[in-house]
């Protein structure tokens, strides 16, 4: 039976919806407080910005289960404003009531579009990274705050994200490209000729959220892309794009890019990084892997190199697509768009 599945454009306020939905259950607050490195790193920051904290006003754009807000009144905020715009706002109430905190930090449920703070304040701090750094979008209502709420010279944690780009080959898909030619061997039917279409399967047009081996990463990742949370605008958002230069370590078949991010928060001593490299300790992020069309060998020092450019998808803005114009050695430059598969079953008809 043939089974036809059409992307839908859904209008802003579904998007939203489903957005929304998606941080109303326990699962993804789990997995993000019990990301070690995420929680951990923005205490640290917090703790250390206690200078910039103590006896001020801050505001948490998108509060989640509070976890931040109770960072900044344990550094010592003389207010924490917790905006959190789903329901996970009444699981925040009651920990900071749990935390006896509720005479600083107050849980505003609604969306920091809408909300309408007392007064304005000196410190913004927020997670609103999503997969690839960009993806649900969620850095546009933070620069909504910090042009509504945040007084002139006021604090914004983290305050830049970076994003790299580095080739790498993915085993995997070497294995799986390859396991056609192997079942001849196995049952005496030769399936090499299934080798196309399988290729086309696996390296499709999927952003795929992965962990990426160190091993597999084929030369030192390039950044193409910063952004400076006191400057940047909606506007510059729309198309986040950059150059890359790699050098590849040594022989091997290029088959995919890996794409991530990393954030900074400022502090008195030296600035502290929430990366989310391969190098680095995994968080929840992992990295975004981009398959090529096909495979392509390089030796040491091939030059691999192109532009990326990042973008919301036209079928949701939470979405995030991202184009890579490429060249790996001599080949002539060879273009990919790549978009997050649709996870949720409403947005498909
Ligand atoms: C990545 S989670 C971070 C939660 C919490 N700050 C933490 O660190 O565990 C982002 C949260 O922001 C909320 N959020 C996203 N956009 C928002 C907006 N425009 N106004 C209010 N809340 C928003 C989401 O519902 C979600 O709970």
């Amino acid at each position: 039976m043939s089974h036809v599945v059409k992307k839908r454009k859904l209008d802003k306020s579904r998007q939203d919806r489903l957005y929304f939905d998606s941080y109303s259950d326990v699962t993804i607050h789990e997995e993000m407080i019990a990301d070690h490195v995420r929680t951990n790193t923005y205490r640290t920051a917090i703790q250390r910005n206690s200078e910039s904290i103590r006896g001020k006003v801050v505001l948490d754009v998108g509060a989640g289960t509070g976890v931040l807000s109770i960072f900044c009144a344990q550094a010592g905020a003389k207010k924490v404003y917790a905006v959190e715009a789903c329901s996970i706002a009444e699981q925040a109430v009651k920990i900071v009531k749990h935390n006896n905190m509720d005479d600083r930090v107050e849980v505003i449920r609604g969306t920091v579009e809408t909300v309408d703070l007392p007064e304005k304040v000196e410190v913004i701090v927020s997670e609103w990274m999503g997969y690839a750094l960009l993806h649900e979008s969620m850095l546009n209502s933070v620069l909504y705050a910090r042009d509504r709420w945040l007084k002139p010279g006021g604090v914004i944690l983290p305050s830049k994200a970076e994003l790299y780009i580095a080739p790498i080959s993915d085993p995997v898909v070497e294995d799986r490209l390859h396991f056609w030619y192997t079942v001849k061997d196995q049952y005496g039917v030769d399936m090499s000729c299934m080798s196309d279409f399988a290729q086309r399967c696996i390296m499709n047009s999927d952003i795929t959220v992965n962990s990426v081996t160190v091993e597999d990463v084929l030369s030192h990742p390039a950044r193409f892309a910063e952004l400076d949370l006191y400057s940047v605008t909606v506007e510059e958002l729309r198309a986040v794009k950059g150059h890359f230069r790699c050098e590849s370590f040594g022989s091997a078949a290029v088959n995919a890019f890996c794409v991530y991010f990393t954030v900074t928060f400022p502090c008195p001593d030296k600035p502290l990084v929430l990366s989310t490299s391969p190098f680095k300790p995994e968080t929840h992020w992992k990295q975004a892997v981009l398959y090529l069309d096909a495979p392509v060998e390089v030796v040491q020092d091939t030059p691999v190199t192109g532009e990326v450019s990042m973008y919301p998808s036209e079928d949701s803005a939470r979405h995030i697509c991202i184009h890579v114009d490429y060249s790996i050695g001599e080949q002539k430059t060879q273009s990919k768009t790549f978009s997050i598969p649709d996870w949720s079953s409403e947005a498909q008809s």
